[in-house]
């Protein structure tokens, strides 16, 4: 289980459907991480994230963005994840960008995962932008989160062919699969403290002997 390692507190942030969200509370249930999602807040008031939480008796929040500045937002957030004493954070389909408020108060602490192989099709509907481009593979791409947007250091990616029959959905679906094996990976590294950083490239202490 655990091996006495302490339990890092998690929030989550979504803004949408929250199937990773779901990936990651599955994986933290089953005692094989030591983390616990404490809190999922989104900046949006439908999303179905807010539900999942709710089933699995984790704190929610919806945070409107509506009237202020990434600044202000941010700095609302952190003082959530203070009053929480958030350890660590994990992306979900969260389609804000973070400020520096948030990204300097937890360096390397953040995790974030994207629709490609990055550095292939950042930004949005990376899948359509594998297809538009002709690439005969992509996939997912867990990192942690810098200053810029879809490009911190990368600690796990797993491919995925794309096909002549592929359309967005069926390409969206097949990573999306991949998603929810790499998430719970990459959380687990991170929760372990088993992840040296150097510049961009990212070793894993102790790899092979889980
Ligand atoms: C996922 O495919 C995730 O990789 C993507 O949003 C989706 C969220 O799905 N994130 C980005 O594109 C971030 N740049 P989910 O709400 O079901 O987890």
């Amino acid at each position: 289980m655990n091996n006495g390692q302490i339990m890092k507190r998690v929030a989550v942030f979504a803004s949408g459907r929250g199937t990773n969200l779901q990936a990651l509370i599955e994986a933290t249930k089953k005692g094989e991480i030591p983390a616990k999602i404490v809190l999922v807040i989104t900046d949006r008031e439908d999303a179905q994230a807010l539900r999942r939480a709710a089933q699995n008796f984790i704190k929610a929040f919806y945070l409107s963005p509506e009237g202020l500045t990434r600044e202000e937002y941010d700095t609302l957030l952190l003082r959530f994840l203070q009053d929480n004493q958030i350890d660590l954070i994990a992306l979900a389909g969260f389609m804000r960008i973070l400020s520096p408020v948030l990204i300097r108060a937890y360096p390397n602490k953040i995790l974030n995962i994207h629709p490609s192989l990055l550095p292939a099709f950042p930004g949005l509907h990376a899948q359509r932008q594998a297809l538009e481009y002709g690439v005969k593979v992509t996939g997912c791409t867990v990192h942690l989160v810098d200053e810029e947007v879809d490009h911190g250091p990368i600690v796990i990616q797993r491919t995925v062919p794309v096909y002549d029959t592929d359309t967005e959905e069926t390409l969206s679906a097949r990573i999306l699969e991949q998603e929810h094996i790499a998430y719970p990976e990459a959380l687990k590294l991170l929760a372990e403290d088993r992840l040296i950083v150097q510049g961009r490239r990212v070793f894993i202490r102790d790899a092979g002997t889980t």
